[in-house]
């Protein structure tokens, strides 16, 4: 009999419910979106996002068992995002999940946000296992975890200052461009010349981007036209994506892992998929990126990081 396990996923601004199965299959993820109401406020409005959990979740889980065609009573377990992410957010989802195993009387799991990020490809490639080093790259998150099992997470990389989609979106919004503004930046990259700007590369360890925001930050009060616009959002995707690129296949190298996976909105990019694409090519590491539903916040990966370890 195939374990179920219900996903809850309330960290940010993206209420998302899933069921999962120990063969990897989501089937059935629904996430309602919080978008539009912190788009004029530039960013995530915590207060607004826990009150707009409140209200989303119940009837998004009530549709997950439906398009699952489930009952609750089906339900093998509960996993929910426990940390990293906004308090008020989480409180929602762990309250919600609490409730729900002592009334099923099924485990209760909680998930690192992050950790279910990294191990986003393993919903769509049943053949990906441990050992694999994953990028997470997003809004609030940048690191590289060395997933050595499905228990062991190891974190070699992570950004001291700003993540590198807080850094998209904060350029592009003094690009005029609306929040949350890193896919357009990207597409915007595809037109541009990578080599007009030239990007700092930060000399530490560990990754930095605040250098890289005041850069390009400065450079944005100037910009006269849509041509140099494109040159910005290439200069500054190219560069992000060779700095975090190299950094990654020089770690995977060095621990001899042949599997590298991204996760996290940026994980989306074109340009990032494309710079380590070569990379790993050079090197003959395997590549693995989630397709745009699963890179962005979602239950289905909580599930899946839940139910890997579970079988542990
Ligand atoms: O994982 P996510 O949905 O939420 C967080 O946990 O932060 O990531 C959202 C971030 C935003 O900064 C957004 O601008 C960025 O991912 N993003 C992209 C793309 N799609 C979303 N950045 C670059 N290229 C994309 N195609
Ligand atoms: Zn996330």
């Amino acid at each position: 009999m195939k374990l179920k396990i219900l996903a809850i996923e309330t960290s940010c601004d993206d209420t998302s419910v899933a069921i999962v199965d120990d063969l990897r299959t989501v089937l059935a993820m629904k996430t309602v979106s919080q978008l539009k109401d912190h788009a004029k406020f530039g960013g995530v409005v915590p207060e607004i996002a826990s009150r707009h959990h409140e209200e989303s979740i119940l009837e998004a889980s009530f549709e997950a068992l439906r398009m699952a065609n489930l009952k609750i009573s089906d339900i093998d377990a509960v996993a929910v995002t426990s940390c990293p992410g906004l308090v008020g957010s989480i409180l929602v989802g762990t309250s919600f999940a609490k409730g729900i195993s002592i009334a099923l009387g099924v485990p209760l799991i909680f998930v690192n946000h992050i950790e279910a990020h990294a191990c986003s490809c393993l919903l769509e490639h049943r053949r990906i296992n441990p050992p694999f080093l994953s990028l997470v790259i997003s809004g609030g998150h940048t690191s590289i975890i060395d997933v050595e099992n499905y228990n062991k997470y190891v974190t070699y990389f992570y950004t001291v200052d700003d993540a590198v989609g807080e850094i998209l979106d904060k350029v592009a919004r003094s690009l005029g461009i609306n929040y949350p503004g890193g896919a357009h930046l990207d597409k915007m990259a595809q037109f541009g010349n990578k080599n007009k700007f030239k990007m700092p590369v930060p000399k530490i360890q560990n990754f930095s981007f605040s250098g890289i925001k005041t850069w390009a930050l400065n450079i944005c009060k100037n910009v006269k036209n849509d041509e140099e616009k494109n040159d910005l959002s290439a200069s500054l995707l190219f560069g992000i994506s060779e700095y975090v690129s190299e950094k990654l296949v020089n770690l995977a190298k060095s621990f001899g892992r042949t599997m590298i996976c991204l996760g996290g909105g940026v994980a989306a990019s074109q340009t990032l998929q494309s710079v380590l694409e070569e990379k790993c090519n050079l090197r003959k590491i395997n590549l693995s990126y989630p397709s745009p539903k699963y890179c962005s916040d979602n239950a289905a990966m909580i599930g899946i990081r839940a139910i890997l370890s579970f079988n542990e």
